[in-house]
């Protein structure tokens, strides 16, 4: 009998704390580049009652959106897509993390876009990182929104980015538009799609960072932001999983902040020390 399929590309705690909350009863599609991580993902999913499927899948292809795409069809009518994969500043150079996160988010948006089921529902992970970046103009706005996807990174003020830190956030600012823009689209079929932006999320390599070299600067942001600690994969789960439910049919098109108030603070209250250096 074929069932719903529930797609989660980047198998990481955020991805799985949303897939736990939409993918009961579904055929749960597990993808991420490193297929150890999706084999670990199916283990933990199986045992606890889900029934998985996993593939590698380089969200920077276009072949392997494609794949990923027939390889959920298989399994039934596609009604949630989540895309938690990509690479931080510190892990890639600016080439990958533009190749990654902003051009692949934009054909998984494209590819899934064409098959999405009436009445699904689709997440991508975005970050604060892109709400710390200035406002662009009408027309860079529009030209990250909508131009075809495979002319994004020759875009001028995209080609001329050399740092992998504006890198990441001029993705993760594309994926908000994007997701705007094909919000448009996805409403055609009867699906929705929205965008959420996490501060700091506890995850094994956030948690790595806090105790690492450079965990003093992380533990004093945090202990200076509004809710005066990071947040946890569930509580985005949880957002995530409002949003892709019958209460949120409402709602498309949008990017939510998840932060703890970070972002707030940043742009006006104790965390403003961080412009000098973000
Ligand atoms: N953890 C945080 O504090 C935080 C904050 C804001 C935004 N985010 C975003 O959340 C998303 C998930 O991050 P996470 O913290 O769960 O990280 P994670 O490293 O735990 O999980 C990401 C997963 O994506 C996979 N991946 C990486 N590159 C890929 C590619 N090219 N194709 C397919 N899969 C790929 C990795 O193998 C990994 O399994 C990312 O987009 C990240 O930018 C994370």
């Amino acid at each position: 009998m074929s069932k719903d399929a529930a797609v989660l590309l980047g198998t990481g705690s955020i991805g799985q704390a949303i897939v736990r909350r939409v993918g009961a009863g579904k055929h749960v599609v597990l993808a991420d580049v490193k297929k150890e991580n999706a084999d670990r993902a199916a283990k933990i999913l199986e045992d606890a009652g889900f029934e998985t499927s996993t593939i590698a899948v380089n969200l920077g292809s276009r072949d392997d959106i494609i794949a990923l795409v027939s390889h959920a069809q298989s399994f039934g009518a596609v009604k949630h897509v989540i895309n938690a994969a990509g690479v931080s500043p510190s892990q890639a150079s600016v080439q990958d993390i533009l190749k990654v996160d902003l051009y692949g988010t934009a054909v998984l948006l494209e590819e899934f876009g064409k098959i999405i089921a009436d009445g699904g529902s689709g997440i991508v992970i975005s970050s604060q990182s892109g709400h710390r970046l200035g406002a662009l103009s009408e027309e860079e706005n529009e030209q990250l929104a909508a131009s075809p996807v495979d002319e994004l990174m020759t875009l001028p003020f995209i080609a001329a980015i050399t740092d992998t830190l504006k890198a990441y956030q001029y993705s993760k600012r594309c994926n908000v538009l994007r997701v705007m823009y094909e919000a448009t689209r996805w409403g055609k079929r009867g699906a929705t799609i929205n965008s959420i932006s996490p501060g700091i999320i506890i995850t094994p390599l956030a948690n790595d960072e806090l105790h690492g070299p450079r965990g003093e600067g992380y533990r004093k942001m945090l202990s200076l932001c509004p809710a005066g600690r990071a947040g946890t994969p569930d509580e985005v789960g949880d957002l995530a999983a409002f949003l892709m439910s019958e209460k949120g049919r409402w709602i498309s098109g949008s990017d939510f902040l998840i932060d703890g108030g970070t972002t707030a603070s940043y742009w006006y209250g104790d965390l403003q020390y961080l412009k000098a250096t973000h």
